[in-house]
């Protein structure tokens, strides 16, 4: 039997400027990438989603796109994204891109012929201009604030219209009531599906229609990616009639190329309206990235995704860290504690049944830097919110590649943002071929996941408070929460792989064991 690949596949997220850098400016490049496919390969994952590596200013590290068709120098170009391409899918590795649909650069050449153009021009309709009020000249015309802080309107340079933006005033919101809109994103998918992309992340899938109108939200107006649900701006049910114009262009394709979801949703229930048949293939589950290291909550979750997704046919979709959330080995408390549990969860969800994402870096046990520089910083939502959150660089500092060198082999010379002084011994060449290090323990882990293929999820009884155990189909997998050893005996005889060793038949604290059927 056939599976299609993308219903159990191990997908690893790359970031482009802190992966490799293979030219030396500090900035990670799709030559770096290319350079370093041997070493996904060896990590058994099955494809790599690329975040942004389009035309941009950068002033959202490239989700802030300025040409949906062009490479930004920065990372190469289109020759080194098409090797890149080859000797990926000569590895056996697929490869997704991300497409950022709700908002292009204010550096696009649509946004700057919508300010050459006077307002009520369809240049202007690209996009969501209003009017100034005269007689309220200070005032935007609704409520809403920006992801990043601050207003989401900013006044056009001649001081006549505001324009909206969710993101920064440099990420203004395109306007899908426009068919021109339309039109361009289809075309954008085939510029990408023709050079051989194998599927899209998409952007704040849940973003792109606002409700009729604009009208104010309940509250002060502050939107929160992570927690703001359905708004006037996020999940309306008109987003759903995008993506069912898109997939049937993608189905166009051989090859069983997929679209990912980041949408942000208050239940998996609404989630899963994204995964029906004629829409997307996958949307990421972020209740484990929000859910204390707790069995009640990792139980809840992982049985609410089941039963929805089973609902449409969808493959469940795990995740528990990324570019834009605190890396988990510091969400559970940091050092050999945070570490512990970090591998326990990422066990755990490698014996899940459906697919994993795994962001760069965690497989060497990276920690979130948390100690940055302001002058250092690049995240827009630590300027505008001055400092008071300090954003998502930490979890986006470039990979150590090895034990030395101006930035640990990341690439010839300094990389973008510093190194922590500890992240020597987390280099790949630190823990290339070590028993016990984090990354022999990810290679192990994703082998296994292999050669036991979940099929289903059966629960089985707790093996203690704060511990839980299922049957995947394949495995048995026990995983325990608290900060006591519970008895794991009762599960199995055989250990195919533990994240700690077991004591006298103890699992220890805060690990997970998975045991021969
Ligand atoms: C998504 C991206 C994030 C970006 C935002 C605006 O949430 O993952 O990095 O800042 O969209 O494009």
């Amino acid at each position: 039997m056939s599976q299609q690949w993308w219903r159990d596949a191990v997908i690893y997220q790359v970031y482009p400027r802190s992966f490799a850098d293979a030219n030396g400016d500090g900035m990670g490049d799709l030559e770096g990438i290319r350079s370093r496919i041997p070493y996904l390969s060896k990590l058994g994952v099955d494809a790599i989603w690329l975040s942004p590596f389009y035309a941009s200013p950068q002033n959202d590290a490239g989700y802030d796109v300025s040409d949906y068709r062009a490479i930004d120098p920065r990372f190469g170009d289109l020759d080194d994204f098409d090797r890149m391409l080859a000797d990926a899918h000569e590895a056996g590795i697929r490869l997704i891109v991300d497409l950022v649909p709700n908002h292009s650069s204010s550096e696009h050449v649509w946004f700057k012929a919508a300010l050459a153009s006077a307002p009520g021009s369809p240049e202007r309709e690209r996009y969501h201009f209003r009017d100034v009020d005269p007689a309220a000249p200070d005032t935007p015309p609704n409520n809403w604030q920006s992801v990043f802080g601050g207003a989401a309107w900013t006044k056009t340079p001649d001081g006549r219209q505001w324009y909206l933006h969710l993101f920064d005033p440099s990420q203004p919101d395109l306007n899908w009531d426009n068919p021109e809109v339309h039109e361009e994103f289809k075309s954008v998918l085939r510029f990408w599906l023709d050079r051989g992309v194998d599927g899209f992340r998409i952007d704040v899938a849940h973003g792109m229609v606002k409700a009729e109108g604009l009208p104010d939200t309940g509250g002060d107006g502050s939107i929160e990616m992570i927690g703001t649900t359905q708004a006037p701006f996020f999940d309306q049910d008109g987003v759903h009639d995008i993506y069912r114009t898109w997939r049937p262009v993608i189905e166009e394709y051989e090859g069983d190329r997929i679209f990912v979801a980041e949408a942000w949703t208050d239940s998996a229930e609404r989630r899963a309206l994204y995964l029906r048949p004629d829409e997307l293939h996958q949307a990421f589950n972020f209740d484990l990235v929000l859910a204390p290291f707790q069995s009640a909550d990792f139980r809840k979750a992982i049985d609410s995704e089941v039963a929805n997704n089973a609902g449409v046919g969808a493959p469940c979709t795990w995740v528990l860290s990324n570019h834009d959330v605190q890396r988990h080995v510091t969400r559970y408390g940091g050092g050999v504690q945070g570490l512990a549990r970090a591998k326990a969860a990422t066990q755990l969800l490698l014996s899940l049944p459906g697919v994993v994402y795994v962001y760069q870096g965690e497989e060497l046990g990276l920690n979130e830097v948390l100690d940055l520089p302001a002058e250092v910083r690049e995240d827009p939502t630590f300027f505008r919110t001055n400092g008071e959150q300090i954003g998502r660089d930490g979890c986006r500092v470039p990979l150590p590649w090895a034990k030395e060198g101006p930035s640990l082999g990341f690439g010839s010379n300094g990389s973008w943002l510093p190194q922590p002084g500890d992240w020597p011994a987390k280099s790949v060449e630190a823990e290339d071929g070590v028993g016990g290090s984090t990354l022999e323990f990810y290679r192990q882990a994703i082998a296994v996941r292999k050669a036991h293929r979940a099929t289903g999820l059966t629960w089985l009884e707790d093996p203690g408070d704060n511990a839980f155990a299922f049957d995947n189909g394949a495995l048995v997998s026990v995983v325990n929460f608290s900060d006591a050893p519970v008895p794991v005996t009762g599960y199995g005889t055989e250990v195919l792989l533990a994240s700690a060793p077991l004591v006298d038949g103890n699992l220890p604290a805060g690990s997970t064991v998975w045991f021969k059927k």
